[in-house]
This record gives C-alpha cells, sequence and structure tokens, in this order.
C-alpha cells in the first residue's frame, strides 16, 4: 500500500500489516463526592492504559456535580456543565452526595441537593434507559448472601430500569389542607416513554439468553397496565424473545428465592432503583458492578452502581471496580470498542483471580489491596 496512505487519511496509522483507525474520544468526567475521586482516577488510568495498548486517545473534560458544584457555584450541576457533558462522546461519573441529614449539602430544597444534580443530567441528557448488571462472579461466590442451593451454578442479570419517568419526575408539592400537612407524588407514564426503554430491554434480551421479564404493579396502578399493553406490543417484534410479567412485590422475593430464573429484567423508575439495590446485593459485591445510562443513540453516562461511600473517602480502600468495569461498559455501547472492552474485563477477572482484593470482598487468604494498587494492577494485566 502506498506508504504516503495513513499521512492522507488522519487517524489511521500503521501496525503491522493491518490499518487500524487511530481514535480520539471525549470523555465529560464526573469525579463528584466522597469516594467519587479516587474511583473516577483508577478508571481513567485504566482507559489511558487502553488507549495506548491500542492506539486510542482519551480526552477528559472534568465536570463538577454533586456537593461539589454546590460547594463551588450553590446548584448540584450548572447549564454550563449539562452544556460540557452533552457535547462530549460519553460521561464517567463516579458518585455524588454525602451522608444522608449532613447539613451542608441537605438542610436545603430538594431541587439543591446533591442528588437533583444526577436526576437533571439524567433528564438533560435524556439518559432513559438504565442497565445494571448483576452477575456472581465464580472467584467471589464466598461473599454471596444466598444458600449454595439457591445459588447453584451462579446467575447473571440485567436490570433494565426506565429512568427519566414516573415518580422521580412527576409533578410533587406538598400543601396544607384544612390544617394538615399532605405531600403529593405523581407517578405518570406515556406510551412512547414505555416503547423506547422497552425496546433497549428487547435488543439487550437478543444478545443473551432471550428471556425479559417486565416487572409492573398492574394489579393496582394504572401505569402499569399502560406498561404492561405497550411492553406487550414491543415483544411482538422480538418473537425469539420470551416474555414474562411479574409483580413488584413477587419479583423482589423471586429475586431471592430463584434469582437464576432472571434473564433480562424490564421496569419503571422506582421499582428498578429497589430492585437493583436488591439485586447487587444477592451478589455479595456491590463494589463490583458497573452501569450505563442511554439515551436513543449510543450517547451515555457510565457509572459504579454504589454511591459516594462518604465514610471511607480518601482512604484510599475503596473499590475501583465497578468504576473501572463501568469505563469497559463506555467503550462497548459508545464507542463500540469490544475488545478493548473484553481486555478490561478479562483483566479484572485475572487480579480476582489471583487473590487481589479490596476491603469489601476481602477473604481469608486472599491478598488485600488499596485503591491505586487495584488500579495499577488491573492496568498491568491489559
Ligand atoms: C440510584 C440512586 C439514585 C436514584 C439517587 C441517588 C437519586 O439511588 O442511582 O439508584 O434513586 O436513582
Ligand atoms: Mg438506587
Amino acid at each position: 500500500m502506498d506508504p504516503e496512505y495513513k499521512k492522507k487519511i488522519p487517524g489511521f496509522k500503521s501496525m503491522g500489516s493491518w490499518r487500524v483507525k487511530e481514535m480520539e474520544y471525549t470523555i465529560a468526567a464526573i469525579s463528584g463526592d466522597g469516594i467519587g475521586p479516587e474511583i473516577v482516577r483508577e478508571a481513567k488510568k485504566v482507559l489511558d492504559k487502553i488507549g495506548q495498548k491500542y492506539g486510542h486517545k482519551f480526552n477528559y473534560e472534568d465536570v463538577l456535580m454533586g456537593g461539589i458544584s454546590i460547594d463551588t457555584y450553590g446548584v448540584p450541576l450548572t447549564d454550563e456543565a449539562l452544556e460540557t457533558a452533552k457535547k462530549s462522546d460519553a460521561v464517567l461519573l463516579g458518585a455524588v452526595g454525602g451522608n444522608v441529614g449532613n447539613s451542608r449539602w441537605y438542610d436545603v430544597a430538594p431541587n439543591l441537593r446533591p442528588e437533583a444534580g444526577l436526576l437533571a443530567i439524567r433528564k438533560g441528557l435524556n439518559l432513559f434507559a438504565n442497565i445494571r448488571p448483576a452477575y456472581l462472579y465464580n472467584d467471589l461466590a464466598g461473599a454471596c448472601p444466598l444458600k449454595k442451593e439457591i445459588i447453584g451454578d451462579g446467575f447473571d442479570m440485567v436490570i433494565v430500569r426506565e429512568l427519566t419517568g414516573g415518580l422521580y419526575f412527576g409533578e410533587r408539592h406538598t400543601e396544607t389542607v384544612d390544617g394538615v400537612e399532605q405531600a403529593t407524588d405523581t407517578l405518570v407514564y406515556s406510551e412512547k416513554e414505555i416503547r423506547r426503554v422497552a425496546i433497549k430491554a428487547f435488543e439487550i434480551a437478543m444478545k443473551r439468553k432471550k428471556k425479559v421479564t417486565s416487572v409492573d404493579k398492574a394489579n393496582v396502578l394504572d401505569s402499569s397496565r399502560l406498561w404492561r399493553k405497550v411492553v406487550a406490543e414491543v415483544a411482538k417484534d422480538y418473537p425469539e424473545v420470551t416474555l414474562e410479567n411479574m409483580l413488584v412485590d413477587n419479583c423482589a422475593m423471586q429475586l431471592v428465592m430463584n434469582p437464576r430464573q432472571f434473564d433480562v429484567i424490564l421496569t419503571e423508575n422506582m421499582f428498578g432503583d429497589i430492585l437493583s439495590d436488591e439485586a447487587s446485593m444477592i451478589t455479595g459485591s456491590i463494589g463490583m458492578l458497573s452501569s450505563a445510562s442511554l439515551n436513543e443513540s449510543k450517547f451515555g453516562l457510565y457509572e459504579p452502581s454504589h454511591g459516594s461511600a462518604p465514610d471511607i473517602a480518601g482512604k484510599d480502600i475503596a473499590n475501583p471496580i465497578a468504576t473501572i468495569l463501568s469505563a469497559a461498559m463506555m467503550l462497548r455501547f459508545s464507542f463500540d470498542l469490544d475488545k478493548e472492552a473484553d481486555a478490561i474485563e478479562d483483566a479484572v477477572r485475572k487480579v480476582l483471580a489471583e487473590g487481589y482484593r479490596t476491603v469489601d470482598i476481602m477473604d481469608e487468604g486472599k491478598k488485600q489491596v488499596g485503591t491505586t494498587e487495584m488500579g495499577n494492577l488491573i492496568c498491568e494485566r491489559i
């Protein structure tokens, strides 16, 4: 091939006999509060190692959100911060918020608390589909709180949670009626909101075990009856996927009784919030679980499933793996870099198989390491 070729096409470089496209990505990095800065730092380190090895460049635009934004600008998310996130190719988030009840951030109106920044960015970026995988690592099976006969050979599910509708975003107010205070939250879902997230769930199921469990409360709620109807319509386009409907209270029970029955769980915002905590708990390792929040296109926000853990912040003991695996999800979903994502996931599995553990997943006979060292160990195996 003409040696001048690579000079003519910017972004191409020669790797042996291959010509590989060298890509450059801009990532909005939101460190946030608590352990956020430490875990995001480790995820960036891992991304940079991927960049070096596979010839990509990741540029980071640091964005303030949550408590740190409140301290700096008086609001949990500025318009400029949202704009920076919008212009990026993807968003990487650590965690936001302090101890609930922390007077500095919580004695203010709900729309000025750290979590309001998270809701604003979800809505502002139209991130309606929240993907939360929950699976049992063979090496960490000892941390699972369920009995061996329930765990069997392990479980592997993905919760697809609607993220920009329902009770979180419905009209709410508190008033006094006849001298008695009363508060109202409204749960609204449109057909369109249900359909687009249902399509995501079925698309994901097509790449997995082809089963969707749609979770609702159709024996009580109108919104759930509409949910069930629209999901059934979407299911017609995916004849290979088995659709099952389950009431949310039953689902909470089934998750601890027989978690192996689940492949993809599709549900609305509030139910998904609750069930995803339950699902992550039964893996015994919330410090390991990543998540992605996606819009209509390939754009997404990637964050660990756990919170900001302010009590252990700055001590170099937090587990960075969930954030690192979230970065892997970013490579896979937003950038189509599957082999790079595989490289991160393989490196994590290797480190665990070699017996390295952060304190949250520590077990007898294993080697305890801190946040920074865990990040280094994973980089070395990429
Ligand atoms: C989550 C969190 C958030 C939510 C909070 C922090 C607002 O619990 O991402 O699950 O309820 O969505
Ligand atoms: Mg939650």
